[in-house]
């Protein structure tokens, strides 16, 4: 019954998609049935990537709200809508607007690199947009006396510090579900499973990413499942990326890094499930929920984003000499 239901919702969302001249862009974190409607299906740079150059009326984001907010900013003349504005994310409501202002102010000359994981009010103070896969680069970008204000996400930002040997002054958000991994049970499944390569999104807690020999985002930590010969991976990110690591290496063993209290499941992410097929297909039909913003804010977001997205093309980068200039 539920496969039918599953498949009679799949048929009516194509269908749907091309009345509305609608493409679907779904994250990894999804569930497998979502992300089998998607056109497109990626990390959260694609995604906007995919966003920004869509010709269709109409965006679907089968993500969270951040990400569709990137693809209004970027994309400002399509129709951008999402199946559930609930979904949220904690390192968007770990960084609101006036402490986030009150904090830029005080490192006036920095650079302050924003984690895309945040609100367009954020993004409207801040230089440079990063993702997970492109971060580095952006970071190398620049110059070495600015000083970095890096945040929303202190894991990603400490990470990234260490491995540049770069300091950054970070802001103290986190994301709820990668920081539930236990590096001391991870130890112990390691130790349990010698063979097995251990893969990580840079948002766990560093004592978690002290074990991982692969550190990036989803879409790497993709690549390695499918470029990698090892036939056990230990993965310590959301479960929602098995769906596609199961179909690139069905033979390969997948386990989920373990929690701190047992299998609770907390490391779903909560905002991401918030969307069902469903959903999405109600989307399709109402057009709603739209994603809207102020057309001031929406500009001043951009510059940031436009800057993260011609520095990942390899184009150079004109940096502000201070902040409210
Ligand atoms: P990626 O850009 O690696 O897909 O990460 C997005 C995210 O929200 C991870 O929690
Ligand atoms: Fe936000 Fe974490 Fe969910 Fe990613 S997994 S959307 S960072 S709460």
């Amino acid at each position: 019954m539920g496969v039918s239901v599953s498949y009679d919702l799949a048929a009516d969302i194509q269908k749907l998609k091309k009345e509305k001249n609608a493409v679907i862009l779904a994250h990894y974190y999804e569930d497998g049935d979502i992300q089998d409607i998607a056109d497109h299906v990626g990390d959260s740079f694609y995604l906007a990537q995919m966003g920004q150059k869509s010709t269709s009326e109409v965006i679907l984001l089968a993500g969270v709200v951040f990400m569709a907010e990137s693809v209004k900013i970027l994309n400002p003349s399509k129709k951008v809508i999402v199946p559930d504005l609930n979904a949220g994310c904690s390192l968007v409501n770990g960084a609101p607007y006036e402490k986030y202002l009150e904090w830029r102010k005080k490192y006036l000359t920095g650079i302050a690199v924003t984690y895309i994981n945040s609100s367009a009010q954020v993004k409207s103070i801040s230089d440079v947009i990063v993702t997970s896969s492109n971060a580095q680069q952006i970071v190398e970008a620049i110059p070495a006396d600015r000083p970095i204000l890096f945040g929303p996400d202190k894991n990603l930002g400490s990470f990234l510090s260490k491995k540049l040997q770069r300091p950054f002054e970070l802001w103290p958000g986190s994301c709820e579900v990668h920081v539930l991994f236990s590096a001391k049970k991870l130890y112990e499944l390691i130790n349990k499973n010698p063979d097995a390569i251990v893969i990580a999104h840079p948002e766990c807690d560093q004592d978690v990413l002290q074990y991982a020999s692969v550190i990036g985002s989803t879409s790497h930590l993709l690549d390695q499942v499918k470029n990698n010969s090892a036939k056990k991976f230990i993965v310590a990110t959301e479960p929602g990326i098995f769906h596609q690591m199961k179909k690139m290496r069905p033979e390969a063993e997948l386990i989920q890094a373990p929690e701190a209290d047992g299998s609770c499941g907390c490391n779903n992410c909560p905002y991401m499930k918030l969307n069902t097929l469903k959903k999405v297909k109600q989307a399709l039909i109402s057009l709603k929920p739209e994603i809207q913003m102020n057309e001031s804010l929406r500009m001043k977001a951009q510059i940031s984003l436009d800057r993260m997205m011609n520095i990942a093309s390899g184009k150079p980068a004109n940096w502000p000499s201070q902040f409210l200039s």
